[in-house]
């Protein structure tokens, strides 16, 4: 049988965070699956750029400047850092986390602009758009509130309504108000650039159909599609904190424009700084490496419609796949301030261990995008359950006998040699899963297994030797088979549990690796055991919902 082992390139992104507040559980969401997606990926072999960056422009971020009377500049560059700190304090692995708002991004925004004019698919339009006299400014769509145009729904923002779906201008909304000012906005004409989304309506019909997206993503995008697609306004008014557009008088680019040019920019940034691989040749049309987007459901939009069509116009290659996920709920809601659920990364951080919150959220997701809840109890349960009560425990207590009456030396002798053929086929159903993305199927068979695990020490009963004769060699083989069992679980769990799989690999005195699974004998003394893992308790879980 010939082994075909041909290691892929990918870039692998998760969304770029707003740069005007900070890292929240739900983003924390996308970037452990992401993580946990790419530490799989290079376990296997692959080589893997893992790639973000802050979104830094935008209304709001201007906004947020003026209210507190400092530049722009100077709150996204804080901003960074703290999203840099809170991230990797989460063991996410990027290879570069960077910003909109550079040269690089610049360079590559304005040469896409210049691509796309070439072909004629950049036109000057007039717009009617809402203005708000108190504050003289444009408002996004974010900052209009109103009744939807097609279902009447309360309270929906001027661009798409959360209720019915539909995609609207924000000129058609019902009782518009500025969420700025609450002042009724006037009707103000302005000029603007808009670019030529409808010419791309084939491409994009074909190019979704072929398999780059979830079922229930196509499906979604189709509706879009088959609706008609309108051009697209990347131009807005100053006042505006983002890239001046060349050749204009006061305008700017779009943030969203910029955002998803920004993968390319943190990208470039990595590329000059480290030389690992070539820019153009991962960029050009038709490359053959990877390129995968992880994305909340509430931008789809802007990654199956927008980002191809502006890939396809100035000559780049398009993305391999795109992954979306649905929000994160706290006990069945939105997560509020207000109600006390919204959860900072740094705040979940001063109370819980990192590892917790990657295993709650790989054990519910999967690869729809249904929402995901976070519940305190259960959060607390499943983590004293499965990992202290079944992973922890099948080390501990094997690991007792090993260091105290075999001086930690393993034996070189498997007992049980079928249960431990178990373990080591699983691996093919574990590399499925992990690869479809199906993390609670990952956990499920995990967890399956260690409890295989626990029942035949429970059935050796290596405390019932042990009153026998101490140094029987029954009771070291038995203990080693453990130890074993539960190299194989840890090693499966690397991807998902970075921090307790470092103490783990000092503990077995080995790095943990895939394609070592199926060797048990690469161990062979171990090291004192201490205690790896804590058990939490609903008090100091409780803290996370507190200020
Ligand atoms: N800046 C844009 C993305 C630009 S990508 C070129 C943005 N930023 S965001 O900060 O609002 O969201 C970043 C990512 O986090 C998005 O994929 C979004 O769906 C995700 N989430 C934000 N809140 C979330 C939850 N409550 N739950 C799950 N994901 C959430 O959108
Ligand atoms: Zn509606």
């Amino acid at each position: 049988m010939s082994l075909n082992v041909t290691k892929k390139i990918m870039l692998i992104t998760c969304a770029l965070p707003y740069a005007n507040g900070p890292i929240h559980l739900g983003h924390m969401l996308e970037h452990i699956q992401a993580d946990i997606w790419v530490r799989y990926q290079k376990m296997r072999g692959n080589q893997v750029f893992f790639i973000c960056a802050d979104d830094a422009h935008g209304t709001p971020i201007m906004l947020k400047a003026k209210k507190l009377k400092k530049k722009p500049e100077e709150i996204i560059k804080k901003i960074n850092l703290e999203h840099k700190k809170d991230l990797m304090n989460f063991n996410i692995q990027y290879d570069n986390y960077y910003s909109t708002h550079s040269n690089e991004n610049k360079k590559l925004l304005i040469l896409i602009y210049k691509r796309l004019q070439n072909k004629n698919l950049i036109k000057k339009r007039s717009t009617l758009q809402f203005f708000d006299t108190k504050t003289n400014i444009f408002l996004p769509d974010r900052f209009i509130k109103g009744n939807c145009p097609k279902c009447k729904s309360k309270n929906q923002y001027g661009d798409n309504c959360e209720i019915c779906g539909a995609i609207y201008n924000p000129v058609d909304l019902i009782n518009p108000k500025s969420t700025i000012s609450n002042s009724t906005p006037i009707i103000k004409k302005s000029k603007h650039l808009f670019f030529n989304l409808p010419y791309f309506q084939n491409m994009l019909y074909h190019w979704i159909h072929s398999g780059i997206l979830q079922k229930e993503i196509i499906n979604k995008t189709n509706e879009w599609i088959k609706h008609g697609l309108k051009e697209w306004n990347i131009s807005r008014d100053a006042p505006y904190f983002g890239f001046k557009i060349p050749n204009t008088k006061n305008k700017y680019f779009y943030v969203w424009l910029d955002a998803t040019i920004g993968y390319m920019g943190s990208f470039k940034n990595f590329c000059k700084k480290y030389n690992y691989i070539s820019f153009n040749k991962f960029w050009k049309k038709n490359s053959k490496h990877k390129l995968y987007h992880f994305i909340g459901k509430d931008i789809i939009y802007f990654h199956t419609l927008f980002w191809p069509a502006i890939l396809e116009a100035s000559e780049f290659r398009k993305p391999t796949k795109i992954f979306v996920h649905g929000y994160l709920m706290v006990n069945g809601k939105k997560m509020s301030k207000s109600r006390g659920t919204f959860v900072t990364a740094k705040n979940y951080l001063k109370h819980l261990d990192s590892d917790c919150l990657r295993y709650y959220y790989a054990s519910k997701l999967s690869s729809n995008i249904k929402d995901i809840n976070f519940n305190l109890e259960n959060f607390v349960e499943k983590i004293n359950t499965d990992i202290v009560n079944k992973i922890i425990n099948l080390a501990a207590r094997n690991a007792s006998f090993i260091n105290k009456y075999f001086n930690g030396n393993l034996s070189k002798k498997i007992s049980n040699p079928i249960l431990y053929k178990i373990f080591t086929d699983s691996k093919k159903q574990i590399e499925e899963a992990f690869d479809k993305r199906e993390l609670n199927q990952v956990i499920k068979k995990i967890i399956s297994l260690t409890n295989i695990a626990n029942h035949y020490i429970n059935e050796q009963a290596p405390w019932k030797i042990k009153k026998q004769n101490k140094k029987n060699e029954n009771l070291q083989n038995i203990c080693s088979m453990g130890i074993y069992l539960f190299k194989i679980l840890m090693t499966y769990l690397k991807p998902i549990l970075p921090s307790l799989v470092k103490k783990t690999e000092i503990f077995l005195n080995t790095s943990l690796s895939w394609k070592d699974i199926k060797k048990p004998f690469v161990l062979n003394k171990i090291q004192p055991f201490k205690k790896l893992f804590q058990r939490i308790s609903i008090n100091e879980a409780n803290k996370i919902f507190k200020k």
